[in-house]
């Protein structure tokens, strides 16, 4: 897979990844300003029959940049008109859905038109599945607003809502209702991070550093070196090096999804579930909350990526144990979590035992048994079936906070 740093429709210039798919291929492309490529790759995959475009807003971005998107789009020509969406695990709810696809049939969206997902991970994750499903099934452009939705989850064509079991949230399934349904186009335009506040950026950062841990089976070799001798420079407004940080996590991300689109195999995209497993159990937990090496709490709700921090330490931690890596390899990786202002730590954890329990209910799992996706060299992982209880234990003990 090549990559390349020009787009053929012209400026702004960016970087551009393919995701190859066959039929179904399409580009991602990285850099300030590359929104402005909405219109035109709308015209080129949907022809002129394409006359509206629905941009679904992640109410957190600023006013003024849904606006700009609005414009930009009308100043092409197509009919764009939007609605905001609160971004919270609650709000990504067969309600949420609801409200999408009502919206999209009072405005009169047709097959051959456009949807735009303008937003972090949730809202991307909603848009595109409103895509998927009206008028069985319509063409989504994703905009991803933040580093977590950049590096990972606007490439691939994952969609989904999730289910809350109990009505309050108390037991919220994530990604139980959904369906594949790529992209025609992925739009990272590095201009909108700037926005980003530090724990956002940082939780970004969590997917980075999983995908440093599978990438030299995915044709990057260098990229857990590359992350460590730039981390101390990679902020928000550093666009040359986010450009390379972008395209570099994005080109893994698509050579994964390109082997294994669906995850139906080993070694394919099942392992960017790598520290998952840990943290879909850990930001479930009501009133769990981060900390620091410092031992500064983090106020509020563990923010996903946070708890995939955790989650890559306590798969680290389970494969020394297991002797399938050397205690220096994880010291390298916790080395970067810290450097991220990631946690170290998680205070409200219930035993190690209840926790592993909900990690067996997690929806990849079979018949209950624990799957974990463990590193197994550097830049390496692999699956472990049923991995001892006991060691899992240890592991989980490694990150709890008293
Ligand atoms: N975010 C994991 C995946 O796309 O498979």
């Amino acid at each position: 897979m090549s990559t390349t740093n020009k787009h053929d429709s012209g400026a702004p210039a960016a970087r551009v990844v393919p995701v190859d798919l066959g039929d179904r291929s399409y580009e991602v492309c990285i850099g300030p300003g590359v929104f402005a490529f909405a219109p035109g790759i709308a015209r080129k995959k949907l022809g002129d029959k394409c006359r509206s475009a629905f941009v679904v807003v992640d109410s957190g971005l600023p006013e003024a940049a849904s606006q700009r998107a609005v414009a930009a789009l009308r100043a092409s020509g197509l009919n764009a008109t939007s609605i905001a969406l609160i971004p919270t695990e609650h709000d990504k709810s067969l309600q949420s859905l609801g409200h999408i696809v009502t919206e999209m049939t009072r405005r009169k969206l047709e097959r051959s038109d456009v949807v735009i997902a303008l937003g972090g991970g949730i809202v991307g994750d909603l848009a595109g599945f409103a895509a998927s499903v009206y008028r069985r099934g319509i063409a989504v452009i994703q905009c991803p607003t933040t580093l977590l939705s950049m590096v990972d989850a606007s490439v691939g064509g994952k969609t989904g809502v999730n289910i809350d079991l109990a009505g309050d949230g108390a037991d919220l399934k994530k990604n139980m209702v959904g369906a594949f349904h790529q992209p025609i186009g992925v739009l990272a335009d590095l201009d909108t991070l700037a926005t980003l506040d530090d724990r956002q950026f940082a939780a970004g950062l969590a997917e980075c550093i999983k995908h440093a841990m599978i990438s030299a089976d995915f044709g990057d070799p260098d990229l857990l070196a590359w992350t460590e001798a730039h981390f101390s420079r990679l902020s928000k407004t550093n666009a040359p090096l986010l450009a390379e940080l972008v395209q570099r996590n994005v080109a893994v991300k698509a050579r994964v999804v390109a082997g294994d689109e669906r995850e139906e195999k080993d070694g394919g995209r099942a392992l960017l579930n790598l520290g998952h497993t840990f943290a879909h159990a850990i930001e479930a937990l009501p009133g769990a909350r981060g900390v620091l090496r410092s031992g500064t709490e983090l106020p509020g709700d563990i923010h996903h990526g946070e708890a995939v921090a955790l989650g890559l330490r306590a798969a680290a931690h389970t494969s020394v144990k297991l002797g399938l890596i050397d205690a220096s390899y994880a010291n390298r990786i916790g080395a970067l979590i810290d450097a991220a202002g990631l946690p170290a730590k998680v205070r409200g954890l219930p035993s190690a035992d209840n926790l592993i329990e909900r990690m067996s209910h997690d929806k990849k799992h079979i018949g209950g048994k624990i799957r974990l996706v463990l590193p197994c060299g550097i830049g390496q992982s692999r699956i472990a079936e049923n991995p001892e209880p006991s060691t899992v234990c240890a592991a989980i003990e490694t990150i709890r906070a008293q």
